[in-house]
């Protein structure tokens, strides 16, 4: 095999995985539960070539920094593993903004763990994809899966499918904000927030017991259950990530505009909640029936550069092999 190219679909969590139950492994500390968006994808191209450097680029563009080191390690640990040999050039391209709190992660490494698992001889199993897509980056794990997923705390984390996406009433809106790259990444932000925020252990505490009281709403898909949890457990998130040394302070103005607006419309009988990653964008769950509402709506609010409407996105796919 020369050539492997691999698609998976972005994931935004509903309940937040934000803090590492431990660094090796990249175990969380926290269980989460997220929506796969079909319209969020990255395809990943994984080619052989010859020499021992490994070349990655992202929508066109070299990549350097600690992308790119995070990046080589995870390649240095599929060929520890002996499950690939050899040097690699990656070509990834986002349909969606790169870094700027959209979960590009997420598609990015569960995209690249299925084009590799192409190159690989072996036949890995399902645990030993997603627990390498994890390693690559916690919410990567989820994207594997597809639809509705979980994934659960601690040393024995697993990954479990809730919901395939053909039977996910809902579906989400996303209201860009501002999308320039972040200053602090997710995995450095949330490393802050465990040394240094009062709020780190109630949050911890928070995403426990909001696990289960999702799970059951999931279940019998209960919109206005499963979207009030939603809406705390973001807050408590970023009630965290703002009580962190240094503050991590994601949003902009319009964010709060948008968090406003969705309370407002709730109140005038158009049913959707907010959620925001460590990022500006917010993200609106409603039924697929309200998407084109809520996508109407949140195009006017002050601050809003572009809104894109999604419903539940499939499992990582390899696309070619040749
Ligand atoms: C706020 O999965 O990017 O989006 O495991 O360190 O790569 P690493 O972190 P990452 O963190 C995602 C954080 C979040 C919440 C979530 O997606 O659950």
């Amino acid at each position: 095999m020369t050539r492997v190219i691999a698609r998976a679909c972005a994931n935004i969590a509903l309940l937040k995985y934000w803090g590492k139950f431990s660094r090796s492994g990249n175990l969380p500390a926290t269980p989460s539960i997220s929506l796969c968006l079909d319209k969020l994808s990255t395809t990943t191209t994984v080619s052989s070539i010859p020499g021992n450097e490994d070349l990655f680029h992202i929508n066109g563009k070299k990549i350097s920094g600690e992308s790119l080191d995070r990046l080589r390690d995870f390649l240095d640990l599929w060929r520890r593993k002996r499950l690939v040999s050899g040097a690699f050039r990656v070509d990834s391209v986002n349909r969606f903004p790169t870094a700027s709190g959209l979960a590009s992660s997420s598609s990015g490494y569960a995209a690249l763990c299925l084009a590799l698992a192409a190159h690989s001889r072996k036949r890995l199993k399902f645990n030993e994809l997603v627990t390498l897509a994890r390693i690559g980056s916690g919410s990567a794990a989820r994207s594997i899966v597809g639809g509705m997923a979980a994934m659960t705390a601690g040393k024995g984390s697993r990954v479990l499918g809730l919901a395939s996406a053909a039977d996910i009433p809902w579906g989400m809106v996303i209201a860009l904000v501002n999308a320039r790259p972040k200053t602090i990444s997710s995995r450095e932000g949330m490393k802050l927030s465990a040394i240094s925020s009062s709020y780190y252990r109630n949050w911890l505490l928070c995403g426990r017991r909001q696990f289960k009281e999702m799970l059951a709403a999931i279940r019998i898909f209960d919109l206005t259950k499963t979207g009030e949890i939603m809406e705390g457990n973001t807050l408590a998130m970023h009630a965290c990530m703002l009580t962190t040394a240094p503050p991590l302070i994601y949003w902009e103005p319009a964010t709060i505009n948008l968090i406003k607006a969705c309370r407002e419309w709730r109140r005038g009988n158009l049913e959707t909640y907010f959620t925001i990653d460590a990022g500006p964008h917010v993200a609106f769950l409603a039924r697929l029936s309200d998407l084109e509402s809520v996508k109407a709506r949140a195009k006017k609010i002050e601050g809003v550069t572009g809104v894109i409407s999604c419903k539940a996105g499939g499992p990582a796919e390899v696309i070619s092999c040749s």
